[in-house]
């Protein structure tokens, strides 16, 4: 097999043979986590799925089927621009860096092995959903998420190697070896620790969680650091796919519970197997606050050096924004001081965390208002919502404090009294568990969910999308 099959690239691989070495070292390596951690019991069957074969924006994708430990994983990055310039910070309009700059040497690795950990961090937290999906369109959609974050590892780790030497390569390594929830080499990132074993987590975490990814790749992708900014471009193609299965997802369930509401005496949905708007709403409450946390602290050096330094930018830097350099104004937050909330002035380079956050939450409200859309359009009162930002917060500001979801300050013990009405409890996970029972037989689904609006590239919903 040439290289081009074992490894598809652009960036000219045949080239550069150090790298080649390092990367043919590892890719065993990859392929036995991904026997060991992929999906579960499906690695030998035929599933339909789209490849990426090149960046170009017409047909850079490849659909077939394929089993998947022969997915065509690879590195793809936007093509170069020349003239491509720092975007911001205090090296604003300097060229871009094609080398790693000494001084952020130890930043940057960090930022992009924090990234590379989230990816087979997702594939390991799924890896028994298989055995249980509503229909062959979902269980497909599952699996293409999976090989896709496959490929993200691969961006993540052709950087490391590329322009990391030594140490890059050990932290490559290392991204195989952690586990998602193992207590004793866990994933880096708390949301990407915690287990799930049901549809409703899988789509939660596909809405709020892949959606976070997409803000933080796009903050990336202005980064001055230009091989960088091209791998995350080419990555946010795909993660947009990855959103749109959390949101359509999360879209069908709502709708299919807001018709078994209609059909049910008292709109208990329980009695006719629909999961009910509560447990969905506390669903909500978990991944969304979770997800909040990955945006790190409200108020950060951290990010006043990676924007000053032109590493890493705000959402849409280039289209949004006039001043790049950000060295003045400020941004007002609420912090807690002597027990109470109080508005402080933060230097908008310290608040880059909470700004990004801001966008991110703007974007998860379009969300809600698909889903209630879906609701009325059943003719269910009821409606959903995002809890406040404060909520149920794991980092920074507001993580050493409890608040309500509406995001007054409480006391511990009253959060811990009305903890069940706000997050999934134990039952609620035992009976969204009830659920799931697999449906495999084209063209079928499970009860608790509606089906899709269309089916994937043209092929209808019965389509034979996984050949079992
Ligand atoms: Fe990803
Ligand atoms: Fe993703």
């Amino acid at each position: 097999m040439n290289l081009y099959d074992r490894i598809p690239n652009n960036v000219n691989l045949s080239e550069d043979k150090r790298l080649q070495r390092a990367l043919e070292k590892w890719l065993p390596n990859y392929l036995d986590w991904w026997h060991d951690m992929g999906p579960d019991g499906f690695q030998d069957k035929d599933v339909w799925l789209r490849t990426a074969i090149d960046v170009g924006s017409e047909g850079w994708a490849h659909f077939d089927y394929v089993k998947m430990p022969d997915y065509r994983w690879g590195i793809f990055l936007e093509p170069a621009r020349p003239d491509a310039k720092v975007g911001f910070g205090d090296n604003y309009s300097a060229p871009a860096y094609q080398e790693v700059p000494g001084e952020f040497r130890n930043s940057l690795r960090r930022i992009i092995v924090t990234q590379g950990d989230t990816e087979p961090a997702s594939v390991e937290q799924q890896r028994q959903l298989g055995h249980t999906c509503p229909s062959l369109y979902d269980m497909r959609k599952l699996f293409q998420v999976n090989v896709e974050e496959g490929r993200h590892l691969w961006a993540m780790v052709y950087l490391l190697h590329g322009y990391f030497g030594r140490d890059g390569r050990d932290e490559a390594d290392a991204l195989l070896e952690r586990r998602s929830g193992n207590p004793d080499k866990p994933r880096i990132l708390e949301a990407f620790n915690q287990p799930f074993d049901d549809w409703l987590n899988f789509f939660s975490f596909t809405m709020f969680t892949d959606r976070d990814g997409k803000y933080q790749l796009s903050a990336l992708a202005e980064s001055g650091f230009e091989p960088l900014a091209r791998t995350c471009k080419f990555m946010l193609t795909e993660e947009a796919h990855h959103m749109f299965v959390g949101d359509t997802g999360l879209s069908r369930v709502v709708r299919r519970t807001a018709q078994l509401m209609k059909q049910s005496p008292n709109e208990d949905v329980r009695q006719s197997g629909g999961i009910p708007l509560d447990i969905i709403q506390r669903y909500i409450n978990f991944w969304f606050s979770y997800s909040l946390d990955l945006f790190g602290g409200e108020i950060s050096s951290n990010s006043a050096d990676f924007f000053a330094a032109g590493l890493k930018g705000r959402f849409k830097e280039q289209e949004q924004y006039t001043d790049h350099i950000a060295s003045e104004g400020s941004f007002t937050m609420m912090v807690v001081e002597d027990g109470k909330l109080v508005p402080r002035e933060v230097p908008l380079r310290n608040a880059l965390n909470e700004v990004l956050r801001g966008e991110y939450v703007k974007d998860c409200e379009k969300g809600l208002a698909r889903w209630n859309r879906a609701l009325a359009d059943e003719g269910v009162n009821d409606r959903l919502s995002l809890p406040n930002i404060r909520f149920h917060r794991h980092v920074g500001e507001y993580s050493s404090h409890s608040f309500d979801i509406e995001g007054n300050l409480i006391s511990k013990e009253k959060f811990e009294k009305r903890k069940t009405q706000w997050l999934p409890s134990i039952e609620d996970r035992e009976y969204v568990r009830s659920l799931m029972r697999p449906v495999t037989e084209p063209g079928k689904i499970a009860n608790w969910i509606a089906p899709p609006a269309a089916g994937i590239k043209g092929k209808p919903f019965e389509f034979e999308y996984v050949r079992l």
